[in-house]
């Protein structure tokens, strides 16, 4: 079993409780925060995630990493003082119908590029971004196992990235180094890897792909 760590969530609707869960069967200290006082969230949380603390998300502060699961158009609202100097996992995806038109997410750029700036000093790795939060559970498999699905994993800090891919191996899933974080946009919404499963070998071949149109495309 790898090392346990501390995990943050900010953000406990699907994707946060869902990882939570996850992350608790995990053997990790998972907390949970939200915009809201702990104390709001304290109940949803000892029933929907059991074994993790509903905390304020100023108590976030000193987690090994801290997964980001809010709605992408609310991203302005998120409180950025929290997360410098972490490592934070970016779960969030851009979708007009949803999100509706947002100019800074439709230039091309990785949506976590924009995050990344928005953010200001934060270890930034996208990931989790792929999978439906209900198969998060059910397509966990133990390392070396056949039907083990791979995630890719994009981050301009190395050092980053490779925690979180120790992270998402805890989870059940084969961690796929993506590159940096503009190969983010390999992997989003609209992308044959966005919520396709996938093993690691066909996600590395996959990868090869899309960054192979991407980079035609913008030659
Ligand atoms: N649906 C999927 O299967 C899936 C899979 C992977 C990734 N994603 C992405 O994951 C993100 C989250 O999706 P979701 O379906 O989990 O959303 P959701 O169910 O609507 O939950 C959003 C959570 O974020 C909290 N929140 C909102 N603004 C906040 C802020 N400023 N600071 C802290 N917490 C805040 C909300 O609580 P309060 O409003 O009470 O603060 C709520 O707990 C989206 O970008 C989505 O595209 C979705």
């Amino acid at each position: 079993m790898p090392q346990p760590l501390t995990i943050g969530i900010l953000g406990a609707g699907r994707v946060g409780t869902a990882v939570g869960r996850q992350a608790v069967r995990a053997g990790h200290t998972v907390k949970i925060a939200t915009s809201r006082p702990a104390e709001e969230i304290k109940l949803l949380t000892e029933v929907i995630v059991p074994g993790a603390t509903a905390v304020n998300r100023d108590e976030l502060r000193g987690s090994d990493i801290i997964v980001l699961a809010v709605p992408l158009h609310k991203y302005r609202s998120i409180d950025a003082s929290v997360l410098q100097g972490h490592v934070v996992i970016d779960t969030m995806n851009y979708w007009a119908p949803v999100d509706g038109i947002m100019e800074e997410f439709e230039t091309g750029r990785s949506t976590s590029e924009v995050i990344a700036d928005f953010l200001g000093d934060v270890r930034l790795v996208k990931t989790l971004n792929h999978i439906g939060y209900g198969d998060l559970e059910v397509d966990s498999y133990p390392a070396g196992d056949t039907k083990r699905r791979a995630l890719a994993v994009a981050s301009d800090d190395e050092a980053a990235k490779q925690l979180v891919a120790e992270f998402v191996d805890s989870l059940g899933y084969d961690a796929v180094d993506a590159g940096p974080l503009s190969a983010g946009r390999t992997y989003e919404n609209g992308t044959e890897i966005f919520n396709g499963r996938h093993t690691a070998e066909q996600m590395r071949a996959l990868l090869d792909q899309c960054q192979q149109v991407l980079t035609g495309a913008s030659a």
